[in-house]
């Protein structure tokens, strides 16, 4: 049981309603100093309404927060000196440079972190110093939006989907940033509908679903409670592997690349698909076996898939 003076969050029964609608709907987490901490859910689900509460923006309707042990309705002018934010949709300045953005930042607070150009380093910044904020692309704006969320060298730092709309490339550059700022041993809040993201980063992960959380735990105790088996793919496959499959008892599922997923029980079952498939001359060509991947537990518990948007890695697979 983590002491209450180790916790950076805490947050007890919080709900939220927007008149009618109950945007959060009594959920309770506790978040250790030093963790990673993700809020994975659909659009709608209730990240930024929960982030926002937290980080003192929003007003919850009720419930209890605590953020670095002061209560969030009661603190915030001590809190926002301590926190770091980096809203969805971030934007800044049009026509100022990287690092005239961060001094100016930096002045706002007080100047509370002296070392501009360290920070432009640690967000890997450094060979776009000068470069105003319209002509950087979608990633080094939300590597800036990062830099600015630390300008004040916060303890807590609230990212809300510091990579949605980021093409594969600039989300993994994005991702080192991050990684860094566990390796300092920042807290931070990430908000995401990323499943990698989850997976690749949070020590703790808390599924949200309209509203309510639905399962929380490090990625890899997600998949080992809530996804008991494992998936076989045979690649390449011709039609014969899918109805021979199928035949001997399983659910194949046949994939837009020309894939068949199957999900299986046990070891043996592997065993039995592979001899049925080769008495039965089916051809395939290659195989894997993987344990399942956050998608598959979020799928299971919602029956719905997790959001991707069009410059993400993929649609749901
Ligand atoms: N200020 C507001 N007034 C009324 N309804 C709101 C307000 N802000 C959010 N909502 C509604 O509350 C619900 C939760 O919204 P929220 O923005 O917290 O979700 P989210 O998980 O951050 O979604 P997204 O992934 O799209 O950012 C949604 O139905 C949204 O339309
Ligand atoms: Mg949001």
């Amino acid at each position: 049981m983590t002491r209450e003076t180790e916790l950076a969050i805490k947050v007890e029964n919080l709900t939220k309603r927007y008149g009618e609608l109950l945007a959060v709907d009594d959920i309770s987490f506790a978040v250790g100093k030093g963790e990673v901490f993700a809020l994975l859910g659909p659009n709608g689900a209730g990240k930024s309404t929960t982030v926002e509460i937290i980080n003192t923006i929003r007003k919850a309707t009720s419930g209890s927060v605590t953020l670095l042990g002061m209560d969030v309705t009661k603190k915030k002018h001590e809190i926002v000196s301590r926190i770091g934010v980096l809203p969805q949709g971030f934007s800044s300045f049009e026509r100022i440079t990287v690092k005239e953005t961060l001094q100016y930042y930096s002045r706002l607070y007080c100047g509370n972190h002296p070392d501009i150009d360290g920070l432009i380093e640690l967000v890997n910044l450094t060979d776009k110093a000068k470069e105003q904020y319209k002509s950087l692309s979608g990633g080094l704006k939300q590597r800036l939006g990062i830099a600015i969320a630390l300008v004040n060298n916060p303890e807590v730092v609230f990212l809300d989907e510091p990579t949605t709309g980021l093409d594969p490339r600039a989300r993994h550059e994005v991702w080192q940033v991050l990684q860094g700022l566990k390796k300092e041993g920042k807290t931070v809040f990430l908000t995401t509908h990323y499943m990698e993201e989850a997976e690749l980063l949070a020590d703790t992960v808390a599924i949200i679903s309209k509203g309510k959380i639905i399962a929380m735990g490090s990625p890899a105790e997600l998949i080992e409670e809530n996804a008991k088996y494992q998936i076989l793919t045979l690649q390449s496959v011709d039609e014969i592997v899918f109805e021979t499959v199928r035949k001997i008892g399983f659910e194949p599922v046949l994939t837009d690349d020309k894939n068949i997923r199957i999900r299986v029980e046990h070891t043996e079952d592997v065993q039995k698909i592979l001899s049925a498939l080769k008495d039965a001359g089916a051809l395939y060509l290659g195989l894997d076996v993987r344990k399942p991947n956050l998608e598959e537990v979020f799928l299971k518990l919602t029956g719905e898939a997790l959001h991707y948007d069009t410059a993400g890695e993929g649609g749901a697979k």
